[in-house]
């Protein structure tokens, strides 16, 4: 009985937010050790994290929450409307928030120090309101699911996330980002990643 109020679809959400986080944080630390040490970063290992950061939410996670769980969470707790609005609204202007970043990086690389500081701030920022994002997810939307939903909602909610993941639905498979993930977390230097001290 337990089991069937815990969806997987709500554990795939922690999950991916858990690659996410990951990667973001991984990110900051990256261009912290690189100031750190005097030297520029690695652009590769930055590029891939962005590129990873706007194709894998977009592709496969914000179409679950605002697809899939938010309107079936609005039937049963119209309270949180305003929240999820909020959340809806960061879903909307968050590839157009990562493409500013991925330019402010590129201007880094290619113009050197001078834009290394705005590139910092900028991805800071980002960081620090993409995990703001998710924290409200995981306080307010994930656990009102798992009070409210019932067992044929979670039925439901999971076939939906099934069919979620078929590429023929327009949808990314995960198959297709796991191996960028991958090689990311190979690229980044230890202790962040699997590579060689960076
Ligand atoms: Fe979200
Ligand atoms: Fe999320």
């Amino acid at each position: 009985m337990l089991a069937a109020m815990k969806p997987t679809a709500l554990d795939i959400i922690r999950e991916e937010h858990q690659a996410l986080a990951a990667m973001l944080r991984s990110l900051v630390l990256l261009l912290a050790q690189a100031r750190r040490e005097s030297r520029l970063p690695d652009f590769n290992v930055l590029r891939a994290m962005l590129f990873y950061v706007d194709e894998f939410p977009e592709a496969l996670h914000h179409p679950k929450e605002s697809e899939l769980l938010f309107p079936r969470l609005r039937e049963r707790c119209p309270e949180l409307a305003p929240v999820m609005a909020r959340l809806d609204d960061d879903h909307r202007k968050g590839e157009r928030e990562v493409r500013a970043l991925q330019h402010a990086l590129l201007a880094f690389e290619l113009l050197g120090e001078p834009r290394r500081a705005a590139f910092e701030r900028a991805a800071e920022g980002y960081v620090a309101a993409y995990l703001e994002h998710m924290a409200i997810e995981e306080r307010e939307i994930l656990p009102a699911a798992r009070r409210v939903l019932g067992a044929d909602d979670c039925q439901a909610l999971d076939t939906a996330f099934a069919a979620n993941r078929d590429p023929l639905t327009g949808h990314a498979a995960e198959a297709e980002f796991a191996p960028l993930f991958q090689r990311i977390l190979l690229a980044a230097p230890a202790p962040i990643g699997l590579g060689p001290p960076g």
